[in-house]
């Protein structure tokens, strides 16, 4: 089936690999300020203007399946309980008492049909949060007990991802994710009929942009991710899309050794190259097949997709130099029990492997940003998603609250994908 996306994609790729330069008029990027990974204050910034506002991924529907079911959720640096309600919506709420602030529920999940504050007992529905009953109700003088209530999270899915946001007036989340629902689906990525995998959690000594930074580009691929001479991937071929909102699109041809070795007579040869071992999800285009692409979703979630499935990486701060860094996998199963087939354990390797080669360069790069020797960070044509996303956070800061030293002018406007 013709795909324009795909075709539209190969167009771009096919201009990238012939240029000689950056596309006419297109902007100078002057240094990115290193105090936005390294200040306090822009770690406050991030902390009062960023994350209570923003959607993120919490979790998968099929975590919670059933009316009652319940996960917490801590990532935001806020406790949170996820619970599927009685008629089978998902509902989020502050994970805090009103009696006296103990976490509601302290197990990871669960599954009740009420949320009974496990420290005195406060009892609360879970359809809207109502506290519904408290033990030795005479001795709390004037309380009204039908005004408490868990404080609400807003809460809503796209194919089964299930993500929070703390705003009450964010934009919904299909409006918010703009464009990424439908390529992915025109691309034939489903989440219908993957299961997680597996998950490694690593906390890394840097700020989470520049760990998010790395799997931005492909810039780096040929001299971290290069063995014996050989790379997987041509980056001069990188075809990068703006979306709107900071999310943003990367689709890099395969290296001239990679093609050779894969039947493919060049990068622009797209095959429906199928990994031996492995069941692929079935609706998925060959483009997928023969090139990486890679999505990002701002502000912390970035995936490398596969047709047999893909990881998510999420990025969580936790200081302004330390971040905690998940990858999750996920992929259709078709085998029986608890053990990873061999292709899967090969598989998982390999990604923690190329994992390895970029969270090596993130503490001693943070480092080397603190060092009084850098001026700013320097971005290039083929780096632009790097800018791209820090446009977004400002305009989510509000760049006014922002030093005017460290803002990051908004350039790329005209370039953002419609
Ligand atoms: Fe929850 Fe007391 S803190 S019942």
């Amino acid at each position: 089936m013709h795909n324009v996306l795909a075709e539209r994609i190969r167009e771009q790729m096919r201009w990238e690999v012939a240029r000689t330069g950056p596309p006419d008029g297109f902007p100078a990027f002057s240094p990115i300020a290193s105090e936005r990974y390294t200040s306090d204050l822009m770690f406050e910034l991030e902390a009062q203007n960023l994350w209570p506002r923003v959607w993120v991924l919490a979790g998968r529907s099929e975590d919670v399946p059933e009316p009652g079911d319940h996960m917490v959720f801590d990532d935001l640096g806020v406790p949170i309980v996820i619970v599927r309600n009685t008629d089978g919506v998902l509902r989020a709420f502050y994970n805090t008492c009103q009696h006296r602030g103990a976490p509601v529920v302290r197990d990871a999940r669960g599954s009740a049909r009420q949320l009974r504050c496990q420290y005195h007992g406060w009892t609360y529905e879970i359809d809207g949060g109502t506290l519904v009953s408290l033990p030795d109700e005479r001795d709390f003088v004037g309380l009204d007990r039908a005004a408490i209530c868990l404080p609400p999270v807003r809460c809503e899915t796209w194919d089964g991802w299930v993500f929070v946001n703390r705003d009450p007036d964010a934009e919904s989340l299909l409006h918010w994710l703009g464009p990424v629902p439908g390529e992915l689906a025109e691309l034939g990525i489903r989440s219908e009929p993957l299961r997680r995998i597996g998950r490694t959690s690593e906390v890394i000594a840097c700020n989470w942009k520049v760990a998010a930074e790395a799997f931005l580009e492909v810039y780096h691929f040929r001299h971290i991710h290069s063995h014996d001479g050989f790379t997987l991937l041509d980056n001069r071929g990188a075809a990068m899309g703006l979306l709107t909102n900071g999310h943003s699109r990367m689709v890099t041809p395969f290296s001239r050794r990679r093609c050779e070795n894969s039947g493919m007579a060049d990068w622009a040869d797209w095959q429906d190259l199928k990994e031996p071992g492995f069941t692929d999800i079935a609706t998925v285009d060959r483009m997928i097949r023969s090139t990486s692409t890679a999505y990002s979703v701002f502000p912390n979630l970035i995936s490398p997709l596969a047709a047999y499935g893909y990881p998510v990486l999420n990025l969580w701060p936790i200081d302004p130099g330390h971040t905690r860094l998940d990858w999750t996998h996920y992929g259709p199963v078709d085998w029986e029990g608890d053990e990873l087939p061999e292709h899967w354990q090969a598989r998982l390797e390999r990604f923690d492997r190329i994992m390895g080669e970029d969270t090596a360069n993130m503490a001693p790069m943070q480092r080397s940003l603190e060092s009084p020797a850098l001026a700013g960070i320097r971005i290039n044509y083929q780096e632009r998603r790097i800018w791209h996303f820090h446009e977004q956070l400002d305009r989510m800061i509000g760049s006014e609250r922002i030093p005017e030293a460290w803002r990051v002018a908004p350039l790329l406007g005209r370039y953002v994908e419609s």
